[in-house]
């Protein structure tokens, strides 16, 4: 994407400090994570099971699918903490070649927990590898060339993969079949983005008023992370030009500044629902027109744009394509207003 969105829910934190700050507005344990209920409850289940048992089970591996931005990467991590175990962080892309990952699961201590974000995005010959390895704890690589080639059977330590992916649709069955248990991220409330937004104000030394956070609670997308990230500007305005209390003008002051309306739309959604009303009117269109439309990637509209703004039926989804919907229209032309 070219232009650098302050709704993007991706999390190329580029400044250190920046990324100190984030770390530690992450929840640790079940009990500081707010929101994702049912979620927790089967993983509790699972993970108190595991405990229980005296024969040296493992946690099943786990695939967390659902839109960025929703805590994927935190939950694994808390699992990981639940378990007292170590956790390890990599990426499908991350992984070039089979060694790569031979190289990573040799290196894992008994009940490690390895997190693969993206990982509808590894390469056919790494998961291939993958299989063996998370069904027998065996890795099977192969030494040599040619006719002289002979392939060898090591041993894995037992651990446990959570694999990360923003689309389910995307993983081969035998992968997806590799997990014991998967799990769906839900947007969170509104009530829950609130919590949120207190502990994270709490975190930050924050005072914010009650019908701020209401404000900025609206306009998160129901997302974590970008509730976070307008709570950190909405106080970098506040200790500007203020005395650092954000209180509703504070809050619509800035928020207004970062061109956030109040259903959490940035210019590039409104921008690519403008360009299909201008264009097809509320007519179905296909996702590589909608692409062709904005310059995005298909995919970067596919996991970034659209699942919010279905989620708020702002557009829908027909056999012939996507449609923008009269709540899209209506909200369109009143922030065109303003
Ligand atoms: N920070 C980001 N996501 C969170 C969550 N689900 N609970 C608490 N704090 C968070």
């Amino acid at each position: 994407m070219g232009i650098e969105r302050l709704v993007d829910t991706t999390t190329d934190v580029e400044d250190k400090e920046e990324q100190v700050l984030e770390n530690s507005l992450r929840p640790v344990s079940f009990a500081e994570y707010i929101g994702q209920e049912r979620m927790k409850n089967n993983l509790k289940v699972a993970i108190d099971a595991v405990k229980k048992r005296s024969d040296g089970a493992t946690l099943d591996h786990i695939l967390l699918y659902g839109p960025p931005g929703l805590g994927k990467t935190t939950m694994a991590a808390v699992i990981a903490h639940e378990m007292g175990a170590n956790f390890r962080v990599t990426s499908g892309p991350a992984i070039e070649r089979a060694g790569d990952l031979a190289s990573i699961l040799t290196n894992l201590a008994e009940g490690d927990v390895l997190f693969i974000d993206e990982i509808h995005r590894l390469r056919r010959a790494v998961e291939e590898i993958l299989y063996s390895a998370m069904e027998d704890y065996k890795l099977d690589i192969v030494i040599g060339k040619g006719p002289s080639a002979s392939s060898v059977r090591l041993d894995l330590p037992k651990f446990t993969i959570i694999g990360a992916t923003t689309r389910a649709g995307a993983i081969a069955k035998p992968l997806q079949d590799r997990f014991g248990l998967v799990e769906r991220l839900e947007y969170y409330t509104e009530d829950e983005i609130k919590k949120i937004i207190s502990r994270t104000a709490g975190i930050l030394n924050t005072k914010i008023e009650p019908d701020a956070l209401e404000i900025i609670a609206r306009r998160s997308r129901r997302t974590p992370r970008i509730a976070n990230r307008l709570t950190k500007r909405v106080r970098d305005y506040a200790d500007v030009n203020g005395d650092g209390i954000v209180d509703k003008i504070t809050a619509e002051k800035s928020l207004e500044l970062m061109e956030v309306d109040d259903l959490g739309l940035d210019p590039a959604d409104r921008n690519m629902l403008n360009l299909m009303l201008e264009n097809y009117g509320n007519r179905p269109v296909g996702l590589s027109t909608i692409a062709a439309l904005t310059g995005d990637e298909e995919t970067t509209i596919a996991d970034y744009y659209e699942p919010y703004l279905l989620q708020m039926g702002l557009i829908e989804r027909t056999k012939s394509g996507r449609r923008v919907t009269e709540k899209a229209k209506n909200h369109l032309e009143k922030t065109k207003k303003i």
